[in-house]
């Protein structure tokens, strides 16, 4: 099943949990819609065709949900229930945090295991390099940098672009440097306004004839509107202008790194669930498949590179 927010790359995965329980002579079930469709029943048997052309989809063709419900005893009582029926002894989830922590009461109370897939564009999980659906979104949301780029120079405008990161700034960060950003605005680090005002107006005097700033959407001073207020009242020399970027960066087609990371944490995951392992997360570190136990993959979050930090600073020289 896929819960929690959709991210590029989570059919790749799905395709790769089919064919490799096949493979290994499982029975496997598609759970529509996560928590709410295991709820609901919501289940049907999956053959290898029901994946076929869908490894360069966006989206999830289990769809996805967040649910309420499943956060009640009698929620994951009725979830039980129908996966019993079933004959469902195991599952894999690919989500987020919510969805780990969800998994984890479930086999507490329950006993049915679960080996979870970290499928979000934020990447801001413990226990893997990259989250799926992170490089597909980082390179859609460069595109739209670049063009805002492109209008920003022709005018003298300073734009402040909306990158989405609830709680995480790793999204800003890639795309900031990526898109030669004259700063970056992200919840890790505490905002402070006029030291982000300082930095451009060293550009400014450096008649540098436009600027981008990337904002953080979860930044705790705000998202890009509240800071381009903040900055606008006290540094006006920029005719100004916001792009928020969006649910944009949630679709598209899966990169290639997408496409295989996701194949290959989908066979991961199945194969930690045929070896007994539970309550874990598949991921990749250094290029190799680790499982990091759920407690750790969502309690610790994600440190920010503070090289790459420092280099959005140098580089706005
Ligand atoms: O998928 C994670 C995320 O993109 C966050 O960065 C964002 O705040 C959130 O999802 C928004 O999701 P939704 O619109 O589905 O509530």
């Amino acid at each position: 099943m896929t819960s929690g927010g959709d991210s590029p790359g989570m059919n790749a995965c799905i395709r790769a949990v089919v064919r490799t329980g096949l493979y290994n002579g499982l029975e496997v079930y598609g759970i529509r819609r996560g928590y709410e469709g295991m709820i609901d029943g919501d289940f049907f048997k999956m053959e290898s065709y029901h994946v076929s052309n869908i490894i360069q989809r966006g989206g999830t063709i289990l769809k996805t949900a967040r649910s309420q419900r499943f956060m009640t005893p009698e929620g994951r009582k009725t979830a039980f229930e129908n996966l019993k029926q079933h004959g469902i002894e195991g599952f894999v989830a690919i989500g987020g945090d919510g969805t780990f922590r969800g998994a984890t009461v479930f086999e507490k109370e329950f006993g049915i295991t679960c080996v979870g897939v970290a499928g979000t564009i934020d990447n801001d999980l413990f226990g893997t390099d990259f989250t799926l659906g992170f490089d597909t979104a980082i390179n859609t949301a460069i595109d739209a940098i670049d063009k805002i780029r492109d209008t920003a120079m022709s005018h003298n405008r300073m734009f402040f672009v909306e990158v989405m990161g609830r709680d995480a700034g790793f999204i800003a960060l890639s795309t900031g440097i990526a898109g030669g950003a004259e700063a970056i605005v992200i919840p890790e680090t505490e905002t402070n306004i006029d030291y982000l005002i300082s930095t451009l107006e060293r550009g400014w005097l450096r008649q540098k004839s436009s600027a981008i700033v990337i904002v953080a959407e979860g930044d705790e001073r705000g998202g890009a509107f509240e800071i381009a207020k903040l900055v606008k009242e006290k540094f006006d020399h920029y005719d100004t202008r916001v792009s928020v970027l969006g649910h944009i960066q949630r679709g598209g087609n899966p990169t290639v790194r997408d496409r295989i990371l996701g194949s290959r944490l989908g066979m991961a995951a199945v194969e930690g669930l045929i070896e007994g392992r539970k309550n874990v997360m598949a991921g990749q570190i250094n290029d190799e498949i680790v499982f990091t136990p759920f407690a750790n993959a969502t309690k610790h979050h994600m440190q920010i590179n503070k090289q790459m930090l420092q280099l959005v600073e140098i580089l706005a020289l």
